[in-house]
């Protein structure tokens, strides 16, 4: 069948009227270093940095990164207008990112790269001298926290709110080299922390701070420091961070956005993309086996009960939500869901993991799907931080977005996405998708396209 062009339909940033077109003009644009503060330079950090300095230096190419890679559709399908994302949208070029971060152990980013033995040797040896110039400050710890780590390079304070303002005058120091700065956390995961009334209002937090209250994790001292400078935080871990009222009020109050946590690499990134498909076609579930073996510090750090209950909160959320079982009760309302995180040292970062669903179909016919995950963890996550840094510095570059605090848009990227009081978070990974780029139509006062096409068979 022909398809036909209707006429005279403004759809692309180029053709959109004129107040439109101003919607784009009002972000600021992406002149000059962006600093990127990573605190804990472990295996994703480093996976990222190293990554960041080879494909700048035309060594490698950024698979896996969204705003490196990824086109954006405009207007009609006919239109045949399909713009590179960081041609359409005012993205910091990789060029001008300047590295730092702190971690709890003195080594530089190269050495710590090596240790994490996810990027090449050879590869590594190449960006040596620019790795070795990355030497992490002094870290905020405390192993309550996280217990299976004993780090020395850490910072000492008569409190915690002295120590969150060691991280400020980090941050402010960082803040003379660069033009803008955002923070990322690929730290450790800290135990399950939930949130109490220390965490509800700003004041009450920065009172926890003097009296260091035990329920406030170093993660949320890091987090209080960046919004305090208006510095965009995002949290590659599942820690509770800046999922607490006075962190989102704060974001907010110094336009210093945030979105939700931990990185959507592996298992829950095949998950988000499974769940929808079956629920699509009405197919029911009566139990999902998720099993993984991870031999490298992350995986030691998740064979502590208290760290892996925070992680297995965090991969649990997403098929309660996508299945929505009070609306389909017949076809998801039992679920029997089980996630196991098992640490296996000769496997460092290439992590394996296992799924077995038990679906139904036609009469109520048993079926089952096995998926045999062997993936890289690191290099699944880096392009991932990567993208939330870029795109958080451009949300605080734009007016429509800097002021709202929490980012619902990036949950594309996140286990647990973050939302608005009283809002379920949407973790289906098409709808997520579909939300990131028509929040950069809309920013952008281009059309947003609804994929409803009537139009072509008038
Ligand atoms: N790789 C993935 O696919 C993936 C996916 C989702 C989430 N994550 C999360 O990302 C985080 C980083 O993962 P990783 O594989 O790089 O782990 P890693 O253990 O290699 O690195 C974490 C680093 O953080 C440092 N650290 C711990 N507490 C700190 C603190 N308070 N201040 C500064 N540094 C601190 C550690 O010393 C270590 O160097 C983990 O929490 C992990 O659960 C990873």
């Amino acid at each position: 069948m022909a398809i036909k062009e209707k006429g005279g339909q403004k759809n692309s940033a180029s053709t959109a009227p004129a107040g439109a077109k101003s919607a784009a003009s009002k972000i600021a644009p992406a002149k000059g270093k962006l600093g990127v503060m990573v605190v804990g330079l472990g295996a994703v950090a480093t996976t990222m940095i190293a990554g960041v300095e080879a494909v700048r230096r035309g060594l490698a190419k950024p698979y896996g990164s969204l705003t490196q890679m990824g086109t954006i559709r405009l207007g009609k399908r006919t239109d045949n207008k399909s713009p590179l994302i960081k041609d359409f949208i005012p993205l910091a070029d990789l060029n001008d990112i300047v590295f730092t971060g702190w971690d709890i152990f003195e080594d530089n980013v190269y050495e710590a790269a090596a240790h994490a033995e996810v990027i090449r040797k050879e590869t590594l040896d190449q960006l040596r001298p620019y790795l070795e110039t990355i030497k992490p400050m002094p870290a905020v710890f405390d192993r309550y926290y996280v217990k299976r780590l004993n780090g020395t390079h850490v910072k000492k304070g008569m409190n915690k709110l002295d120590l969150a303002n060691q991280v400020v005058t980090d941050i402010q120091e960082f803040k003379k080299t660069v033009d803008r700065v955002v923070m990322i956390w690929c730290g450790s995961t800290e135990i399950f922390l939930e949130p109490t009334a220390v965490h509800q209002t700003i004041e009450s937090f920065e009172k926890g701070l003097e009296k260091s209250d035990l329920g406030i994790a170093p993660s949320q001292i890091y987090a209080y420091a960046a919004l305090k400078e208006g510095v965009p935080f995002a949290n590659g871990a599942p820690n509770l961070t800046v999922d607490i009222p006075a962190l989102v009020e704060l974001s907010k109050k110094n336009s210093a956005p945030i979105c939700g946590k931990d990185f959507k690499t592996g298992q829950t990134f095949m998950k988000t993309v499974l769940a929808p498909a079956f629920k699509a076609r009405m197919l029911g579930v009566k139990g999902w086996f998720s099993t993984n073996i991870l031999g490298n510090r992350d995986g030691e750090v998740l064979d502590e009960p208290q760290s892996f209950k925070t992680k297995e909160e965090s991969k649990l959320g997403s098929l309660e939500y996508i299945f929505q079982p009070e609306l389909y009760p017949d076809l998801y309302k039992d679920i029997y869901h089980k996630i196991r995180i098992n640490y296996y040292p000769p496997r460092g970062d290439e992590k394996e993991a296992w799924d077995n669903i038990d679906i139904f179909g036609w009469l109520g016919y048993p079926m089952q799907l096995k998926v045999n995950f062997l993936c890289r963890d690191s290099i699944l996550a880096a392009p991932i931080a990567l993208d939330l840094v870029l795109f958080l510095d451009l949300a605080k570059r734009t007016p429509e977005l800097k002021s709202i605090g929490i980012q619902e848009w990036l949950s594309f990227y996140l286990k647990s996405p973050q939302t608005a009081p009283g809002l379920y978070p949407e973790h289906d990974l098409f709808i997520q998708s579909m939300k990131l780029k028509n929040t950069l139509r809309h920013i952008m006062g281009a059309d947003l396209v609804t994929h409803l096409g009537l139009d072509y068979y008038d």
